[in-house]
C-alpha cells in the first residue's frame, strides 16, 4: 500500500472528522517518561510517527497499550537512556526524548535525529539551552552522549522560537532543581498542549501560551489522563484540498482558533469559512483567487501547510506568491506540479511565484516528505484524469488515513 491512486476533478462535499495532533501527541508521549506512573493519552493519532515513538518508549522499559480511545503508558520501569538507531534517525520528534530522558535518567545516548528532509534542521539551540541547565555533551562513536549530574534551572533566551528546543527546555526544566526562565519560547499550540499535560501531572509552569515561561522544577509528577487536541495541520490540509478540488465541507473538530492565519489565507483565496462549535465550514470559490503567503512561527502561517497551499494555488486567477521563511529546501514539489501543467517559478530558494493555469493533468508523482506528499494528493484531486502518488509511507507518518478521509468527502482516492 505504498501508492495512492486518485481520480481527479470531483468537488468535495460532506464532513470529515479531524484526527488528534501529531505534533502535540509526540512530545506528550515523550513527557510520559517523566511521570514514573501510568498516563492515559486520549485521541492519540494512529500514525507511523506515533508507532515509532511508542517503540522507543517500549525499548526504554515503558509498558504501552493501545485502547479504543487512546494509549496507556506506564513508565514506572524506565531502564535506560539509550535509544535504538533506526527509530531516532527516522523521526525528528525523537529529539524531545533528549530533554525527557535527561530529566529521568541523567544520561542519554542517541543518534543525531532524523525527520523529513526539509532544510538543514540543526540542533544547536537544543544543545546550548540544555548545556545552560548543566548537561554535558560528548560524542561517542558518532553518537551524541548527554550527561547531567546536577540538572539545574537556568535563564535561557532562545534567539529563534524553535518549537523543538522549547519542548526540550520544558521537559528538562520540570525535572531540574530550581527555576528555569525561558524567554523567546515558541508559541505553537503544541507547546501549550505539552505544558497542560505536565501541569495536569503536577508540574509548576507559568506563562503557558506566552513567549516567557517560568518552570519551577523538582515537583513530583503523577500519572494523569490527557486528551490530545485536534490536528490543525491535517485540518488545514483538507481545507486546501477543498479549495483545490472545489466544493464545501465541514472539518469536524478542526481547531478554528488555532487556524487564524490559514483561514485568512483561505479567505484571500476566495473561500467562505466559518468557525463553529462543531468545527470549521469551508466553501470553495469557483476559481481560487491569488494570494500572498509567508510562513512564520505561530500564530503566522505554518510552514507545514505551505505545500498544501501551493498545490491549491496552481489554478488561481492571476499570480500568487509563497515565501518560506522557516526552512530552506521546502519547495520540493514544484517540479512534480509543473510536470502536471502548473506554472510555478522558483524566484529564490525561499520564494515561488505561481502563475495560475486553467487545468492540471493527472500523472505519476513521488512523495519525498510528509507534507509535500499530502500536497501531491491535493494536486491529484485537482487534476484531470488519473494520478498516482508513490512514496506514501511519508504521508502515513502524519495522516491516519488520508484516502479514507478524502473518500468521506466524496473523492475517488484509494491506496494501492
Ligand atoms: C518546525 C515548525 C513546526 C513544525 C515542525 C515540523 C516552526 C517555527 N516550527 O518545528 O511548527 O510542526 O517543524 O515540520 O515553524 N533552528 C536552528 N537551530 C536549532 C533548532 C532550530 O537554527 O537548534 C532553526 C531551524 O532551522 C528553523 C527554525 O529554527 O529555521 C525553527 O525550527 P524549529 O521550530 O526548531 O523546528 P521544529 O521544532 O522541527
Amino acid at each position: 500500500m505504498d501508492s495512492i491512486r486518485i481520480q481527479g476533478r470531483v468537488a468535495l462535499q460532506g464532513k470529515v472528522r479531524i484526527q488528534g495532533s501529531k505534533n502535540a501527541a509526540l512530545p506528550v508521549l515523550a513527557a510520559t517518561l517523566l511521570v514514573g506512573e501510568c498516563s492515559f493519552i486520549e485521541n492519540c493519532p494512529r500514525i507511523s510517527d506515533v508507532h515509532a515513538m511508542i517503540s522507543l518508549l517500549r525499548s526504554m522499559g515503558c509498558t504501552v497499550h493501545w485502547h479504543e480511545k487512546g494509549v496507556s503508558v506506564d513508565s514506572t520501569q524506565v531502564r535506560r537512556g539509550e535509544m535504538p538507531q533506526e527509530a531516532v534517525t527516522g523521526m525528528r520528534s525523537s529529539l524531545c526524548l533528549l530533554g525527557a530522558l535527561i530529566g529521568r535518567c541523567s544520561e542519554v545516548v542517541m543518534e543525531y535525529p532524523g525527520g523529513c528532509v526539509i532544510g538543514a534542521r540543526p540542533i544547536d539551540l537544543h544543545l546550548s539551552a540544555l548545556e545552560k541547565m548543566g548537561v554535558e555533551f560528548t560524542e561517542k562513536g558518532g553518537k551524541l552522549k548527554a550527561q547531567a549530574q546536577n540538572l539545574h534551572g537556568a535563564q535561557i533566551q532562545l534567539p529563534i522560537p524553535s518549537v523543538g528546543a522549547t519542548e526540550n527546555v520544558i521537559l528538562a526544566g520540570v525535572m531540574a532543581e530550581g527555576d528555569t526562565v525561558l524567554t523567546g519560547a515558541a508559541l505553537e499550540p503544541e507547546i501549550t498542549a505539552l505544558c497542560r499535560y505536565l501541569q495536569d501531572c503536577g508540574a509548576d509552569i507559568e506563562g503557558v501560551g506566552t513567549g516567557r515561561l517560568l518552570i519551577r522544577g523538582g515537583r513530583t509528577l503523577y500519572g494523569t489522563a490527557f486528551r490530545v487536541p485536534s490536528d490543525r495541520i491535517v485540518a488545514g490540509t483538507y481545507l486546501f484540498g477543498c479549495l483545490g478540488a472545489g466544493g464545501s465541507v465541514l472539518l469536524e473538530r478542526a481547531p478554528g482558533e488555532e487556524l487564524g492565519a490559514v483561514l485568512d489565507a483561505a479567505g484571500e483565496m476566495g473561500a467562505k469559512v466559518c468557525t463553529a462549535r462543531e468545527g470549521v465550514y469551508v466553501q470553495a470559490p469557483d476559481r481560487v483567487g491569488r494570494v500572498h503567503i509567508r510562513t512564520e512561527p505561530y500564530p503566522g502561517f505554518p510552514t507545514d501547510l505551505q505545500s498544501a497551499a501551493l498545490a491549491a494555488s496552481v489554478c488561481c486567477e492571476g499570480v500568487s506568491v509563497i515565501e518560506e521563511t522557516i526552512f530552506e529546501n521546502r519547495f520540493r514539489i514544484v517540479d512534480e506540479l509543473n510536470g502536471m501543467g502548473a506554472d510555478i517559478r522558483v524566484q529564490s530558494p525561499r520564494i515561488v511565484e505561481i502563475r495560475g493555469v486553467e487545468r492540471l493533468a493527472g500523472r505519476h508523482m513521488e512523495a519525498k516528505e510528509l507534507r509535500g506528499g499530502a500536497a501531491l494528493v491535493i494536486a491529484g484531486l485537482m487534476a484531470e484524469g488519473e494520478s498516482f502518488v508513490s512514496g506514501c509511507p511519508y504521508i502515513y507518518r502524519g495522516y491516519e488515513n488520508i484516502c479514507r478521509d478524502f473518500r468521506e468527502l466524496g473523492a475517488r482516492v484509494v491506496s494501492v
